[in-house]
């Protein structure tokens, strides 16, 4: 690995040290990132400044007010386990190439792996020559299965009936890097909003009673990847119960072979950071969550009560009506799900609504559908039989993000609701990029036990109290859904 030199003004090579340190010390986000080093008691409202501090520095700023998020760097040493001699100042003044150096000798392999990883995507080195131990002992390597997820919508198909169907932004090789910088990215705060909540979520009494009476032994996250320390928060969780001894089976469903691995990969190297990590046994499920089927259940889940999680407003993408379908033909009464909605109260201000939209004209979300307004503008120029087509550039700089009530948008099967849609205007014709859905909390809730799902709890994210984790409980006797 060459080390360039960075021109820019700023810490040298900052993105680099900075996906270097999180990936070695488990974090996915800034804020995680700033957490896991400025933990002391105390340091919650340093860490919070870091973390603004972590993206203004990889835009070319440089730490002033050493009494200030600057402690981030002193703090980082200790945390990466250095050696004495190392301080902040040589961290933050080092090129990568030095700044690998001073790490201890076992993690510096790593790091030019992990940095290989970062600087050339899709160059992801052989699992033979992979230098972190995955010998095999004790090491967890999680399983992927297959199931039949079914054909899938074309680009093409999506874009005649003026919807590109959503599975496809993962479904490029570039997708997991992609959804890892957009949520590492100041405009979409949404991972963090969601993780703090389902902190907050595994607090509630119903939650506590559940765990001290009858915990389920398997957690199934439906669209579950690209969530990896979301993934991390609950096996330590599950893994500390004290009714749970034994197994406990934790599965990864999603349509997205790229996501499905990126988690992977992340859990077989920082599981082993939990206390007892060998009880865990990961599987990851190549599927599409929309079309489950009884066949699938000894896949998915273990045997006895499940809970099941979709998390990070996936819900809100897809048609709800065909989810709780799918999820009624591999749930069974008693199981528990964990549901997370961003909601309105009632019809959204301004203000509102303009933090809902400025989150999807963010230029990390509109990357991230990038390959979409590609197939979108080619298709076009094919349906005009042209040779000229309009650049990616200008197709990109076109796209219009904005909040519709579904009862003019129709994109959502929830009464009541509102859509983000994100579109973009071609030969007169809207084709809808992504839509995610907002509800109100009591709408969402009616629908859920419409299909059996009946609420036990509902609590805000500390970070924004417009994002909801909901607990609901299936029901002994199945209704027969609207
Ligand atoms: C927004 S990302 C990550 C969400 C993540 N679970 C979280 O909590 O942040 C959405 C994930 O859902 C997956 N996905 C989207 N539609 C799906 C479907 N119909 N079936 C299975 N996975 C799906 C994508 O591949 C992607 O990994």
């Amino acid at each position: 690995m060459t080390a360039k030199r960075s021109s820019k003004p700023g810490i040298p090579d900052i993105t680099q040290k900075l996906e270097v340190c999180s990936k070695l010390l488990g974090a996915y986000t800034d804020k995680e990132l700033a957490d896991l080093v400025l933990d002391r008691p105390g340091q919650k409202q340093l860490a919070a400044k870091a973390t603004d501090s972590l993206r203004k520095w990889r835009a070319g700023t440089v730490p002033k007010n050493s009494s200030g998020p600057a402690q981030f760097w002193d703090a980082l040493p200790d945390k990466l386990g250095c050696d004495a001699t190392v301080n902040g100042v040589l961290l933050i003044n080092a090129n990568i190439t030095r700044f690998i150096e001073y790490l201890p000798a076992e993690r510096r392999a790593r790091a030019r792996e992990l940095l290989t990883d970062s600087v050339v995507p899709n160059a992801w080195p052989n699992r033979a020559e992979r230098t972190f131990d995955h010998s095999g002992v004790g090491r967890p390597t999680p399983r992927i299965e297959l199931a039949y997820p079914g054909p899938l919508v074309t680009l093409e198909e999506g874009i005649r009936s003026g919807a590109v169907d959503q599975r496809h932004h993962y479904l490029d090789p570039d997708s997991a890097a992609s959804w890892a910088r957009l949520v590492r990215g100041e405009g979409y705060p949404i991972y963090d909003q969601c993780k703090a909540g389902l902190e907050s979520l595994l607090m509630c009494e119903s939650w506590k009673q559940i765990m001290t009476t009858d915990p389920p032994r398997s957690v199934v996250m439906l669209a579950g990847g690209g969530a990896p320390t979301k993934d991390l928060l609950l096996l330590r969780h599950f893994l500390r119960q004290p009714r749970l001894q034994g197994s406990i089976r934790y599965s990864l469903v999603d349509i997205s072979l790229y996501m499905i691995r990126e988690s992977a990969i992340w859990l077989e190297e920082h599981l082993p950071t939990l206390d007892d990590y060998q009880r865990a046994e990961i599987v990851c499920v190549h599927h599409d969550i929309l079309r489950m089927s009884r066949n699938d259940c000894s896949l998915l889940r273990g045997d006895g009560r499940a809970v099941f999680g979709l998390t990070g407003l996936t819900l809100g993408n897809h048609s709800e009506a065909d989810f709780f379908t799918s999820l009624n033909r591999v749930s069974q009464p008693g199981d528990l799900l964990f549901l997370s909605a961003e909601t309105f109260d009632e019809s959204p201000s301004e203000v509102v609504a303009k933090r809902s939209v400025d989150k999807y004209n963010h230029p990390d979300l509109r990357r991230f559908m990038r390959p979409a307004v590609t197939t979108v503008l080619g298709e076009f120029a094919t349906r005009r039989r042209s040779l000229k087509q309009e650049s990616i550039f200008s197709g990109m700089s076109r796209i219009k993000a904005d909040l519709r009530p579904n009862s003019e948008a129709r994109f959502s099967d929830i009464p009541n609701s509102w859509t983000v849609a994100v579109t973009l205007n071609v030969d007169d014709q809207e084709i809808a990029l992504a839509t995610s859905t907002r509800y109100r909390p009591s709408q969402l809730v009616t629908f859920a036990s419409n299909f059996g799902w009946m609420l036990l709890d509902q609590v805000a994210s500390p970070l924004d109290r417009n994002y909801g984790q909901f607990l609901f409980q299936k029901e002994s006797l199945e209704r027969d859904g609207i």
